[in-house]
């Protein structure tokens, strides 16, 4: 098989699947991840040229068992997409104990048991690519967002760590996008947990996949879409000032 073998997690909906289907488009062979069989099974009735396995990314032993069967069936990964996650938005006090470990266990574990499992094989076979699915929270900290901020933290400084130990023959790269078009805030309104000024840069998860395929062709550590570059550039050479407004700015909700 010549084609790029792209294992991506959380395809079942939103930017995974977007991933899955601008892949099967140009000619790659995404191999989709989720629990949802069914929501998988519609996919590739569409999109015949691609692999679909249930999984559950925080039940180690489904992944210990599902890599080598990939491996055996495939001869090979070549991409993995850590994009299965989920969040839980509100005040501190309003999110729950389970979801504080659940974001953590899901959006952070769930990537370092998928890349635990699958890296001792693109080692191996002399290379991969890894891209880890992060988000602005995972750089910048905000009113409502503590737990899953706090996940994509984690995934960030992984990522970092990883970078430096395995490049350039595992090339890692993180992609930050800001609020994104997809079922991942369950039918709440955007208002309801971002400012106005913030919710009106939510991002159509097209445009989020395309970024997340070009960081297979042309490797780098880290991808910010162009307005939240400002706000991070702002928080990195005038923290305080960064913080004033972005408090002041919260403070209507
Ligand atoms: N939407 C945004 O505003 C936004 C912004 C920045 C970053 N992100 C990140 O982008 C990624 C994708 O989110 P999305 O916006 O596309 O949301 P989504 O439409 O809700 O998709 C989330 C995907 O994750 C999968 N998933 C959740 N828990 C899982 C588990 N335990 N095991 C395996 N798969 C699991 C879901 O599939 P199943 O339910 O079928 O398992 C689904 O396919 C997430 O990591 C999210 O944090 C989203």
């Amino acid at each position: 098989m010549n084609q790029r073998i792209v294992l991506i997690t959380g395809a079942s909906s939103g930017i995974g699947e977007e991933i899955a289907k601008q892949l099967v488009m140009r000619g790659d062979f995404p191999i989709l991840l989720a629990r949802n069989r069914t929501a998988l099974q519609n996919f590739k009735e569409i999109y015949p040229n691609c692999a679909i396995f249930p999984c559950d990314v925080t039940h180690q032993t489904e992944i210990d068992q599902l890599i080598p069967q990939i491996i055996q069936q495939f001869g090979r990964v070549d991409v993995l997409i850590n994009n299965a996650g989920y969040g839980r938005f509100g005040h501190f006090l309003d999110i729950s104990i389970e979801d504080y470990e659940g974001m953590m266990n899901t959006n952070y574990l769930g990537a370092v048991r998928m890349i635990h499992a699958t890296l001792p094989y693109m080692l191996k076979q002399g290379g991969g690519r890894i891209i880890n699915i992060s988000s602005i929270a995972g750089l910048i900290g905000s009113p409502n967002l503590a737990a899953y901020s706090a996940s994509k933290f984690a995934l960030m400084g992984l990522s970092e760590s990883l970078h430096m130990e395995f490049s350039p023959t595992i090339q890692v790269g993180i992609l930050c996008p800001g609020p994104v078009q997809t079922p991942f805030f369950g039918g709440n309104k955007l208002t309801q947990y971002f400012p106005p000024l913030i919710a009106r840069q939510q991002m159509d998860p097209q445009t989020v996949a395309k970024h997340a395929i070009k960081l297979i062709d042309q490797p780098r550590l880290k991808v910010i879409p162009f307005p939240l570059r400002l706000a991070l550039t702002l928080r990195k050479f005038a923290p305080n000032v960064f913080f004033h407004i972005t408090k002041k700015i919260y403070r209507s909700l």
